[in-house]
């Protein structure tokens, strides 16, 4: 059994891009691997996050990776900021990644803009508090969506340079595990934008909370183009938006895309909407209400991360204890 790490941020509610992309593939990792999944607040706060909003958010991500399917009995189900760990291996981690490495992130360009300046110090080093997430517990696989395999790249580089100038064999190699037409779930509004939380327009995604007619009317208002739906995978090419919704409503009914052509190649955009949107309605609307019938018990919710992250800091405690000592620091007791 091979231990399994992965992280989402409490930044808004999840996106069917996070769906798809990764807490799908979380669930039946639960019962093969031993499977460490976290709230990671402290990310979250790499840029602004209003201290309210910010606890509410995290107890909503909670609630909805259980509704998802998590099982705090089957998995390690936790808050990063409750396990202290990632923050202490993660300063060791900033002193063993390169700047020229970090500058290379394609996400902090994103996400900086134009005003790297003006941003935080967190957020430049963000990868290097990733790569202690997993680190921390020596995971060695990491379900993901597409955009995070550059981030792993660098926690691999810095496991491997600590490995070497420390002289030791201690933080394994991870394996990215990148799964199916979902690895990348595009906007609704534009086809080559990836799904966010953070788009501020609210009609570029579905959130895992939206109710049947939200659904419906984002999806009617998607952007398309003018052709029919192809009848083969070759026509996507410069359509990225049927590519995408074509690509939903595969990874939504557990089939290929080419299986959506067969059936649907050839018709107009209409028709083919409403089977989507019923699909996602299907799918997620017992998620939705099962996340509400959570949240009306926060204490329960709160008891179950607090077990969580105790079970989370028995792995991470040696670990951690045993990179310290490794890096030259005197024992504390
Ligand atoms: P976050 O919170 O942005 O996203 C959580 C997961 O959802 C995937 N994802 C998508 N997949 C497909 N299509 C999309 N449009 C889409 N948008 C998001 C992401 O790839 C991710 O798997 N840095 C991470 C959180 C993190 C983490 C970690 C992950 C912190 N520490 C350690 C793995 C291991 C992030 O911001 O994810």
């Amino acid at each position: 059994m091979s231990r399994v790490f992965s992280g989402i941020q409490p930044s808004g509610v999840p996106t069917l891009g996070n769906y798809l992309g990764a807490i799908r593939n979380w669930v039946p990792l639960q019962d093969t691997q031993e499977a460490i999944y976290c709230v990671v607040d402290m990310h979250a706060i790499t840029v602004w996050q209003d201290p309210a909003e910010l606890r509410r958010q995290t107890r909503e991500m909670a609630a909805a990776l259980i509704a998802c399917g998590l099982d705090p009995k089957r998995c390690i189900l936790f808050v990063q900021s409750h396990v202290r760990a990632h923050a202490e291996l993660a300063w060791i981690f900033n002193c063993v990644a390169r700047l020229g490495w970090l500058n290379r992130m394609t996400q902090f360009k994103d996400k900086a803009g134009k005003n790297q300046e003006a941003s935080s110090a967190g957020l430049y080093v963000y990868p290097n508090l990733m790569a202690a997430d997993i680190h921390v517990y020596h995971a060695t696989k990491v379900p993901v969506g597409d955009d995070q395999k550059q981030h792993l790249e660098l926690a691999n580089d810095i496991g491997q340079k600590f490995n070497h100038d420390y002289g030791v064999d201690f933080f394994p190699t991870i394996e990215p595990l990148i799964q199916g037409v979902a690895a990348r779930v595009m906007s609704l509004r534009d086809g080559t934008k990836k799904m966010s939380k953070s788009d501020p327009s609210d009609q570029s995604r579905i959130n895992l909370t939206d109710d049947a007619d939200t659904i419906a009317l984002k999806i009617r208002r998607a952007k398309t183009d003018p052709e029919p739906l192809p009848e083969h995978q070759s026509g996507f090419e410069n359509r990225p938006e049927a590519r995408n919704l074509v690509g939903i409503l595969a990874a939504i009914t557990g089939t290929l895309p080419e299986n959506v052509l067969r059936e649907h190649g050839g018709q107009g955009f209409g028709a083919f909407k409403n089977t989507l949107a019923d699909a996602l309605v299907a799918h997620l609307s017992p998620i939705a209400a099962e996340m509400t019938r959570l949240l009306e018990d926060p204490a329960a919710l709160d008891a179950a991360l607090r077990i969580g992250a105790d079970r989370a800091s028995e792995i991470a405690e040696p670990i951690v204890a045993k990179a310290r000592d490794i890096v030259g620091f005197l024992p504390s007791r």
